[in-house]
C-alpha cells in the first residue's frame, strides 16, 4: 500500500513551491534582514511546529550574531480551519526585554495567531519587535495584523510541506503542495 506521503512526491498533488523556490526566497530574506539588523543581535523566535524548517534554514542565511528560541502555539488542532482561539503549549525561554525580536512563522492565515503574539511578547518590552513568515495566504485574515517580512503570498488554500501539517503529517515534505 502506498503512502501519502509518497502520493505527494509521486505527482497526486499540485505542487505550489518547489523546494529550490523556498530556498531562493528564504536566502534573499536573510540577506535583507542580515542587512536591516546591521549591528545589532537579534533573537528569533520560531513559533512551532510549523516553522520548525523555515527557522533553521532562515538562520543559515543569517550573517550577524543572533540567537534562536521557539514559542509553541496552536489554533488548529487536527483540523483545516483555525478554531479562532490560540493556545500556547510552550512559552520562550529567553528574555527579551530590551531586545531585538524577530518572530518566525510558517504562515499567515487568518492573522490570530501573529495578532495574539504580537501582543504577548510587545508586554515583554523588547525593544523592538517584527515578524517574518514564510507565507501569507491572499484574502484570508479576520483580523488586522503586521507583517515585516514576506516570502511569497499564496492563494487561499490549504497547503502542506516544508513544516506545514495537516493532522500533524506531510511536515517532512520537501515542496509546498496544495492539498484542498
Ligand atoms: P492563523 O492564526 O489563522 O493566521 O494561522 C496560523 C497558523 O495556522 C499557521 O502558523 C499554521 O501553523 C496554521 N495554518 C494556517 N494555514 C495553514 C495551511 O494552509 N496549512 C497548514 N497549516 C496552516
Ligand atoms: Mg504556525
Amino acid at each position: 500500500m502506498i503512502s501519502e506521503t509518497a502520493k505527494f512526491l509521486e505527482g497526486h498533488y499540485p505542487v505550489l513551491l518547489t523546494p529550490e523556490q523556498i530556498q531562493q526566497k528564504i536566502c534573499e530574506l536573510g540577506e535583507t534582514i542580515s542587512n536591516d539588523y546591521q549591528g545589532l543581535c537579534p533573537v528569533f523566535i520560531g513559533v512551532l511546529n510549523g516553522s520548525y524548517m523555515f527557522t533553521a534554514d532562515l538562520m543559515r542565511h543569517i550573517t550577524l550574531d543572533c540567537e534562536v528560541d521557539f514559542v509553541k502555539i496552536s489554533s488548529y488542532g487536527d483540523a483545516m480551519q483555525t478554531s479562532g482561539v490560540v493556545k500556547v503549549r510552550k512559552e520562550i525561554d529567553c528574555h527579551i526585554e530590551e531586545r531585538d525580536v524577530l518572530v518566525v512563522e510558517d504562515i499567515i492565515d487568518s492573522g490570530l495567531s501573529v495578532k495574539y503574539l504580537e501582543k504577548k511578547l510587545t508586554d515583554l518590552k523588547p525593544k523592538s519587535l517584527k515578524f517574518v513568515s514564510l507565507l501569507v495566504k491572499e484574502g484570508s485574515a479576520k483580523v488586522d495584523y503586521r507583517c515585516d517580512y514576506v516570502g511569497f503570498r499564496i492563494p487561499n488554500r490549504f497547503v502542506v510541506g516544508y513544516g506545514l501539517d495537516y493532522s500533524q503529517k506531510f511536515r517532512n515534505l520537501p515542496a509546498i503542495y496544495v492539498m484542498d
